[in-house]
């Protein structure tokens, strides 16, 4: 018996380019506490945690990551004052001026996923040159959410589709999960295996509510600027003892019940 609407498990889906890996999602959260706790402004934190991204986008690959998703910024972080999201726009154009060419080097796909609108046309224009020179690159894909919010993007997608629908292109009654999830600005990363917290804190914040579906969630107590590559080979151990079943049954199970 197939699965109702013949759909396969988003779990199959593998990098373009047949490379294969985990997809890990984190939340670098702790930055300003991080700050705090030394006594220092927050933009501290914050420049110490694009120096975490750095080391944690280094040690991924050899840990057996192929894809990284990092929130930079969220749809819910213009409520911060005017000069902190100044300051969080200003350290994500360093990050590309001082890493691109490096990640380039290293066969990074780099795309930033989250709404465009909004945003100044020289962040446009710094995203698509990133995007657009990193294209063709396989070992390794780095997304950063940047104005993201999941809710955002399951409403951009939903009106994606009832315009498309309302010029007569797509059908209504056509729309599923994977034609759904094709209007989503995360659409064509592999599917999620793992979300990230770190700072403290136990919730999404808005990150990935979709892809969140069957994803292991892990909250790790550090704030994100003291993160390095221990951390994240512990919170990828931590993944490898848990069971996941898709809402079906535990293979041995499966046998057993047939
Ligand atoms: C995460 O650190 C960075 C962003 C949200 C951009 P925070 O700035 O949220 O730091 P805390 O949570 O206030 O410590
Ligand atoms: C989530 O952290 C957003 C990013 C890491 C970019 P927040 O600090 O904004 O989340 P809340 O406000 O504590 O839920
Ligand atoms: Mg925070």
């Amino acid at each position: 018996m197939s699965s109702p609407g013949g759909l396969s498990p988003p779990y199959q889906r593998s990098l373009p380019g047949g490379a294969s890996g985990l997809h890990v999602a984190i939340i670098m959260d702790g930055n300003g506490r991080w700050a705090k706790a030394r006594g220092l402004p927050r933009s501290f934190g914050h420049r110490e945690g694009v120096a975490a991204l750095r080391r944690t986008v280094e040690s991924a690959a050899e840990l057996g990551v192929s894809c990284l998703t990092v929130f930079g910024f969220s749809t819910e972080n213009w409520r911060r004052p005017k000069t902190e999201v100044l300051e969080l726009f200003g350290l994500m154009r360093a990050y590309f001026e001082s890493d691109l060419k490096r990640l380039e080097r290293r066969g990074v796909r780099v795309r930033v996923v989250g709404r465009r609108t909004g945003l100044d046309s020289d962040i446009l224009n710094m995203i698509n040159n990133a995007e657009t020179r990193t294209a063709g690159n396989r070992a390794f894909q780095l997304q950063v959410a940047f104005n993201y919010g999941g809710q955002a993007d399951i409403v951009d997608s939903a009106r994606a589709f009832a315009e498309a629908a309302a010029r007569g292109e797509v059908d209504p009654s056509a729309l599923d999960e994977r034609t759904f999830e094709e209007r989503l600005s995360t659409a064509g990363a592999p599917a999620l295996d793992v979300v990230i917290r770190t700072g403290f804190e136990r919730r999404l914040s808005n990150f990935l509510l979709w892809e969140c579906a069957y994803a292991e969630l892990i909250f790790q107590d550090v704030y994100w600027p003291d993160y390095g590559p221990d951390h994240l080979r512990a919170a990828l151990a931590e993944f490898g003892s848990r069971q996941r079943r898709f809402g079906g049954l535990a293979p041995g199970e499966s046998l057993a019940a047939s």
